[in-house]
């Protein structure tokens, strides 16, 4: 597999973006991991149903919209780890999203690196001023990889609370964070 010097890269991960031709293989995994009940209830959205066919419709109606770019996470040997998103964009602004479908991969580094990848290609790139994202409160995976990357909360951070509330309606309580520019340093 051949990975484009101009694509945006961090330590171990290359992000390949969705305007650029996708295999079948990727197509696949990048199908399977918005399937996933587990990584839909972390990231706050119902498994799909659509077939594969219309989510690649889908999704090329999406790029083509100018309001978010998207991109597939690479490991170091190519293959297709998951997606990470700029959405919500304006000339100033964007929100960050991001997931790693393959679990066996979690906790390596690899979404770090993957934020870290799109928040230089936010600022330096882009020239993008402000980078905010929100994620459950009980996701704690999450935000110790986002404040790995160089976010903070703009609220204190949430003291730890359970994972399951035994039978009672979960509450969906999010945190908020943010990165800026002046955060950041362009090489
Ligand atoms: C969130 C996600 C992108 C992070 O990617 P990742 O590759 O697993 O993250 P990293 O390995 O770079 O960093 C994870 C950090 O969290 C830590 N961590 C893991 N579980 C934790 C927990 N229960 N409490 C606190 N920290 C935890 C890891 O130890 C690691 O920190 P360290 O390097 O200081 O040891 C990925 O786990 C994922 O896709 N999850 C499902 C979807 C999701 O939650 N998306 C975000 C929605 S906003």
């Amino acid at each position: 597999m051949t990975l484009s010097n101009t694509w945006p890269r961090h330590g171990k991960v290359t992000l390949k973006p969705f305007t650029e031709a996708l295999t079948e293989t990727e197509w696949r995994r990048f199908y399977e991991c918005f399937r996933d009940p587990e990584i839909a209830e972390w990231n706050g959205s119902r498994p799909l149903r659509m077939p594969l066919w219309l989510f690649k419709r889908v999704v090329m109606g999406e790029v083509s919209r100018g309001d978010r770019m998207g991109f597939g996470i690479l490991d170091e040997n190519g293959e297709w780890l998951g997606t990470v998103e700029l959405y919500e964009m304006s000339r100033t602004e964007a929100t960050l999203g991001i997931l790693i479908g393959a679990k066996d991969r979690w906790g390596q580094g690899y979404g770090t690196d993957a934020v870290r990848a799109v928040l230089e290609y936010a600022f330096c790139t882009l020239r993008l001023q402000k980078v905010r994202l929100r994620t459950y409160k009980h996701n704690l995976r999450a935000q110790r990889a986002f404040q790995k990357a160089g976010f903070r909360y703009l609220e204190p951070p949430p003291a730890p609370t359970p994972r399951f509330n035994f039978g009672l309606a979960p509450k969906a309580e999010f945190v908020p964070m943010e990165i800026t520019r002046e955060d950041w340093t362009c090489y």
